[in-house]
């Protein structure tokens, strides 16, 4: 079809949906730039819409929360009977041979677009280390070449990116060399899109040519693992489990052997870690039982008498928050795919830069103005037949970087890497200088080619010199 062909037919298609606006500037295009326009509106699937606009953008329903619920039950994060502690041990010893068979993948979720953060550039570029200022990406590449000497394996790690800064993060990779791993071991690849929309369900243009896209949030994993190949790149690798991790939590154990251990044994597809949330109304998921399935239902869509109510003994009901750790089997993301699979869509009002549809004039808003879908991993715990939880002791695995200041910004993660180091010396029987307040007088960081976890520090223990109050130490 030559492009004046086309140019009629997508015109007659955004006619029926109410979008011909996105032609507006049609005439003031040069070819390549109409074939570039073309190119994004014929990707659109039209045939979901209408209902996309009406359900999610102009009518929003919000969740359909399940009619009845309960807490979720979790593995405690220290094994209390005799039962559970021989549970424990053979899980660790499963854990550890599916690792060492190579059964095992790292997979992290970097097609975020770290707004919060305003960092110029991809997320996992974002320097983090107390002492070496080693960025995300870096500790995770050590952290993965480390547990492949560990357990004696070829590590592979695959990473997704967005199609907003795929570029920029194989240029990241590259300036870096691959941080010692083996170019061939990671597997890049971008993750869907989803259009933006006015508040009254117009497609925005980014520009006159370009439609404003954003990536289709941490659930569009699900499908772009598929699509990209990588899910049939793990089979020819005999990879079974998918080690799911977030871009801006370096305190991640990627390859846990007690997690993948218990996720194998109880025949579990998709599994959790969670932490006992710091209060009723932390802004974090909460791990629900529904229909026998566990199912995460959002802070904000927990009723506030639910998220208050506690048990006798005075602990929280709803106590078990996500932290976005996931165990996931290859034959899991492989089934849904082949069956067909969709998670709802959650609308997030942002800020999004775009195009006057009648003057061409670029807008760059100072509140939000549009609106953004995204589809959350969480959302696919209730298809997986098996579903366990592991409880984990927040200081221990999670210290996200999310916004610049305050909570859950790089000053908080670097005091909790320092606070973790630390610890782990402490139970290797090192001894730490500490301030009146009982804060380290030192900092420390660990590399991991040095530990991956609290025991290998003890292993080490007799390379660590004697501690001095005010020192920097970096142990590598
Ligand atoms: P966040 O929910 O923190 O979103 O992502 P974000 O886009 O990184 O940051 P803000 O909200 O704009 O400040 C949690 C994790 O999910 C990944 C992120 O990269 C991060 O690892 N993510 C999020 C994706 O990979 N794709 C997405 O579309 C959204």
């Amino acid at each position: 079809m030559d492009i004046q062909q086309r140019y009629k037919s997508v015109l007659q298609v955004l006619k029926n949906y109410n979008q011909q606006h996105l032609l507006n500037f049609w005439d003031v295009l040069d070819n390549s730039e109409r074939v570039k326009l073309l190119n994004q509106i014929e990707d659109i699937e039209f045939s979901s819409l209408a209902q996309k606009i009406d359900r999610y953008v102009i009518n929003p329903v919000g969740t359909i929360l399940p009619k009845s619920f309960s807490a979720a039950p979790a593995y405690p994060a220290k094994p209390k009977t005799d039962e559970q502690k021989k549970k424990y041990h053979e899980a660790i010893e499963l854990g550890k041979e599916l690792i060492s068979a190579g059964k095992v993948a790292a997979f992290v979720v970097a097609g975020g677009q770290g707004t919060r953060l305003g960092f110029d550039g991809p997320k996992g570029d974002f320097p983090i280390s107390p002492i070496e200022n080693k960025t995300l990406f870096r500790i995770f590449a050590e952290t993965v070449k480390a547990a492949g000497k560990k357990y004696g394996f070829e590590p592979v790690w695959y990473v997704m990116t967005s199609p907003l800064n795929h570029g920029q993060t194989l240029g990241i990779f590259a300036r870096n060399d691959y941080y010692g791993l083996k170019k061939e071991d990671i597997f890049f690849f971008p993750q869907g899109t989803e259009v933006n929309y006015s508040a009254d369900g117009k497609i925005l243009l980014a520009e006159k040519d370009e439609l404003a896209v954003s990536p289709d949030g941490h659930g569009g994993s699900l499908k772009a693992l598929y699509k990209s190949g990588a899910v049939a790149d793990m089979k020819d690798r005999g990879i079974e489990y998918i080690s799911y991790f977030q871009v801006d939590n370096p305190l991640i154990n990627i390859f846990d052997p007690l997690f993948v251990g218990l996720h194998a044994m109880d025949g579990a597809q998709m599994s959790s870690k969670s932490v006992f949330k710091s209060g009723p109304l932390e802004k974090v998921g909460n791990f629900c039982l529904a229909d026998g399935k566990v199912t995460v239902i959002e802070y904000s869509d927990l009723a506030e008498e639910l998220a208050q109510k506690k048990k006798p003994d005075g602990s929280l009901v709803f106590s078990m928050g996500s932290i976005a750790i996931h165990m996931i089997n290859r034959s899991f993301v492989d089934a849904l795919n082949n069956k067909g699979f969709a998670l709802p869509y959650h609308k997030a009002v942002k800020k999004i830069p775009c195009i006057d549809i009648q003057s061409g004039r670029k807008i760059e808003p100072d509140s939000p103005n549009g609106i953004k879908l995204e589809t959350f991993v969480f959302d696919a715990l209730p298809l997986a037949e098996k579903s366990i939880i592991l409880e984990t002791i927040r200081s221990e695995e999670f210290a996200p970087v999310k916004n610049a200041e305050g909570a859950d910004s790089p000053a908080v993660t670097k005091q909790m890497m320092i606070a973790l180091a630390v610890s782990w010396l402490h139970s290797a029987g090192i001894e730490v200088p500490k301030k009146a307040d009982s804060s380290p007088d030192c900092i420390i960081e660990i590399a991991p080619s040095f530990a991956i976890c609290r025991e290998d520090v003890t292993a080490v223990r007799d390379k660590i010199l004697p501690i001095k109050p005010g020192d920097m130490i970096y142990l590598e």
